[in-house]
């Protein structure tokens, strides 16, 4: 039987295409309660987009463990071979809008969301392993220098070059953004990473610290700036989204690098600082399972648009590490996720844990759960829910006073790992990295051009030569600084 059209109250629609009108000629009436409804309904159609990482796809699969690492952690989803996690992933471009290019000189957001037994557990990170910034103090200020020109809402690459002149700590990230690698054919054809450093803590209560690599079993594939511009503005949206329509389900070798505290106390580099790598020589990769992507959303608003990933989603096990900017992360996310999507959000199918959710929150807007009669905590009911102790993380040594003063960050070292990722490169790719930046650091200021060579020459002097070169190569734009 055909179904009735209703109203959103269930109630059925005699005509939907004509509005009640006094007369054939005349206005419309008040009892047109079925048009408002319509017209208010399209009015609140749109939720903020994300102030960062606006543009993106998402689809729903599973992580198998391949490997126990109950050694390390308590985890519940980490502990028995052959254990299957429902995940949902959202990829995405960062600087955009929603209606930006697929194909943006951009990172990608590879953002996990694990649906465990124990809650769920989000690793929320990057198509790149380090990030520009190890102190959350310059995220904003960043993220503003890369964003379009708030007077023309034009790109302008003298902002962005402006900001990573005065910030050593962005060399690293810059040399990977700039690289061949800097615009990835799909979504399927690139690998994630937590960046962060998180921990891991074992039922004896010791402590290792980890990060997580998504390596694409698809293989890596890049295009180039010329490349990029013949690409139809969602081609990576289209080719996840068919790829997994056909059956051709994408997956990610899942590793990670684990460290103990006393091998991190004696690391040659600070292991919570976000701006650079663990060799692996040092920390070998370690198998542990494979991530695979094989539903796709069946409506990509309430899906994929309101999914709310948090980098506080933790699980027993697995915990924060001193990673400052992983510490502002714990506060920003949920933050984000009341006010774009609502202080409910968790509640959304996508977002939902796939295990019971006990606790005494109340109301709010859209609730559509609610617990019994009893809303406080303690209550003397013995058959409700009450803390479990032995999730409780190992106490996490400080190493040092709180500090209050300025956080001098003179004495690191942000050039040798640029350096030596530059000297990984052939000489084809080493020619794409000067022309990629010298294109953009021309267009920027004579101050800002003369200390970002100053920070290549520092990582290698033929990489400052090398994009000096290129740079003599662009006529400089109009600079609208
Ligand atoms: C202090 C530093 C940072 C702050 C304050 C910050 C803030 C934000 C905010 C507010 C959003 C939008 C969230 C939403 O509306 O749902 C977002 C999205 C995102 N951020 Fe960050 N971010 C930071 C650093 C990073 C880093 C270092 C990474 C990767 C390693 C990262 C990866 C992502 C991803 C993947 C998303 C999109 C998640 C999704 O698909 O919904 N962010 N960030």
């Amino acid at each position: 039987m055909t179904q009735r059209l209703t109203t959103s109250a269930g109630c059925p629609i005699a005509d939907d295409n004509n509005s009640i009108s006094a007369g054939r000629r005349g206005p419309l009436t008040f009892d047109n309660f079925q048009l408002f409804e319509k017209l208010a309904h399209f009015n609140r159609e749109r939720i903020p987009e994300r102030v960062v990482h606006a543009r993106g796809t998402g689809a729903y699969g599973s992580f198998t463990l391949s490997r126990s690492l109950s050694e390390y952690t308590r985890a519940d989803f980490l502990q028995h071979l052959g254990d299957e996690t429902e995940v949902f992933v959202r990829f995405s471009t960062v600087g955009g809008g929603q209606d930006s290019s697929d194909y943006a000189r951009d990172p990608r957001g590879f953002a996990v969301k694990f649906y465990t037994r124990e809650g769920n557990f989000d690793v929320v990170g990057n198509n790149t392993p380090v990030f520009f910034l190890n102190d959350p103090q310059k995220f904003p200020d960043f993220v503003h220098s890369q964003k379009k020109n708030p007077r023309t809402n034009l790109p302008d690459a003298a902002r962005m070059y402006e900001f990573w002149a005065n910030h050593p700590q962005s060399l690293h990230q810059m040399t990977i953004l700039m690289s061949d690698r800097g615009i990835p054919l799909s979504y399927r054809h690139m690998n994630g990473y937590s960046s962060h450093t998180l921990g891991f803590w074992n039922e004896q209560g010791e402590r290792y610290w980890v990060k997580f690599h998504f390596k694409t079993d698809q293989g890596i594939r890049t295009v180039t700036n010329d490349e990029a511009q013949s690409l139809p503005a969602h081609g990576a949206q289209q080719d996840l989204v068919e790829a997994i329509d056909f059956g051709e389900f994408p997956s990610w070798t899942v590793k990670v690098q684990i460290l103990s505290e006393e091998q991190a106390r004696s690391f040659p580099v600070n292991p919570f600082d976000l701006t650079k790598v663990w060799p692996h020589k040092l920390a070998p990769l370690i198998e542990i399972g494979k991530l695979t992507l094989n539903r796709n959303v069946d409506n990509y608003f309430a899906e994929t648009e309101q999914a709310t990933f948090a980098p506080s989603n933790l699980v027993p096990g697995i915990s924060a590490s001193p990673d400052k900017m992983l510490q502002a992360r714990l506060l920003a996310y949920q933050d984000a996720h009341r006010y774009r999507v609502g202080v409910n959000h968790n509640q959304l199918a996508v977002n939902a844990p796939r295990c019971p959710v006990n606790h005494y929150q109340s109301d709010g807007s859209s609730t559509g759960i609610q617990n019994g009669e009893v809303n406080y905590y303690p209550n003397d009911q013995r058959d409700l829910p009450r803390p479990d102790p032995s999730v409780q993380a190992p106490p996490l040594p400080l190493l040092g006073d709180a500090w209050v003063g300025t956080f001098s960050q003179d004495d690191e070292d942000y050039f040798s790992q640029a350096g030596e990722l530059f000297r990984l490169m052939n000489p084809e790719q080493q020619g794409q990295l000067f022309d990629n930046i010298g294109g953009g650091l021309a267009q920027a200021t004579p101050s800002a051009q003369e200390r970002m060579l100053d920070f290549l020459n520092r990582a290698d002097p033929n990489y400052a030569q090398g994009v000096l070169q290129a740079m003599r190569q662009h006529v400089p734009a109009a600079n609208t600084a």
